[in-house]
């Protein structure tokens, strides 16, 4: 895995538990700078519970977090103010204004004077709501909330930036032009933590960080994760019936899953062998299905996360 050259943060075996129950489990990771990492994870995965803590929100109960080279167990105060942060239910304030929720999120923050201007100004630009200032925030379309949600985090210019879920309940064409947003940002040298249950998005991530019951369980690029996080190889097999066909790869040693898709059959092959194909050719025309159409399938980042969530044990142990 290429690791980013300057990190800037560094998460080392994080453990966050609430009583008994381990809702961060030994996570490691870095992000560079300008990178976009994203925490793609079923509900309950714990993924705002990681944000909170790099965020300076949270204590972990063990484990080492440096954020912009401050360690956050120690001062948090510190890693707040080199942050933005836009929680999964973020706050706007609907009867004020556009500019009016910005004025005030640049009074938390302390940017005063002149530099709230310029720092104003920016971050309507960025949040494409130039034009928009005086516009109640309550009567903003949901995309555009979110945008001026960003505008909010970006307002005291951080290099580092933490979205909790900012795309959710937003229709695609907005999802988009966030992400592009997103884009533009890291570009300028933003580094970014942003966690998503949109599949689609993953893709639009330089690193993912795939987080199941408290665990991360493939970090990578997307391709990457496509091409190694499955260990085996996944073959594409069309045939028909597809009942009996789905029967019989089921009976191949080397099956690990079998699943419809499309008119097809996606089956999951535990090891790389060169001779995959031929084998499960001879192994099919032995079982009496001929005229089977064998092929090596590139998995979409979905099978990758459908076949490691689902891998895990169903139970997060509590801590004795
Ligand atoms: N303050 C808390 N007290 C007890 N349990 C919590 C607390 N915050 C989160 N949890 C639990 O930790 C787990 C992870 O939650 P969360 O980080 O919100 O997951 P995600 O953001 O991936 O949906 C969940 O099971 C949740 O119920
Ligand atoms: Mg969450």
């Amino acid at each position: 895995m290429n690791a980013p050259a300057a990190a800037e943060i560094v998460v080392e075996r994080l453990q966050k538990r609430f009583g008994r129950f381990v809702a961060v489990d030994e996570v490691s990771f870095e992000v560079g700078r300008g990178q976009i990492l994203g925490f793609l994870g079923p509900n309950g995965a714990g993924k705002s519970t990681i944000i909170r803590i790099l965020c300076g929100l949270l204590r972990p109960s063990a484990g080492s977090v440096r954020v912009d080279g401050i360690d956050v167990s120690r001062d948090p105060e510190a890693v707040r103010q080199r942050i933005g942060y836009m929680s999964q239910k973020f706050s706007l304030y609907a009867d004020l204004t556009v500019a009016e929720n910005l004025r005030f999120y640049g009074g938390i923050y302390g940017v005063r004077g002149a530099a709230l201007g310029a720092r104003l100004r920016h971050a309507l630009d960025i949040a494409g709501l130039a034009g928009r200032e005086q516009q109640l925030a309550g009567t903003l379309a949901g995309g555009w909330k979110q945008r001026l949600a960003l505008g909010c985090a970006i307002l005291h210019a951080p290099h580092i930036l933490f979205l909790d879920e900012p795309t959710s309940g937003v229709d695609p064409l907005s999802r988009r032009r966030f992400w592009d947003l997103i884009h533009d940002l890291a570009a300028g040298g933003v580094s970014v933590i942003v966690s998503t249950h949109h599949m689609d998005e993953a893709e639009y991530c330089n690193r993912i960080a795939l987080i199941s019951q408290g665990r991360l369980i493939a970090l990578g690029s997307p391709g990457e994760l496509r091409r190694h996080a499955l260990g085996g190889v996944l073959m594409r097999v069309e045939g028909h019936p597809l009942e009996r066909l789905l029967e019989r790869l089921r009976g191949f040693p080397a099956t690990r899953d079998v699943a419809v898709f499309g008119n097809a059959v996606h089956v999951l092959l535990d090891a790389a062998a060169a001779d995959d194909e031929a084998a499960l050719r001879a192994f099919l025309a032995g079982q009496g299905v001929a005229d089977v159409h064998v092929d090596r399938a590139e998995p979409s980042l979905e099978d990758v996360f459908v076949q490691l969530v689902g891998a895990q044990p169903r139970e997060r142990e509590a801590v004795r």
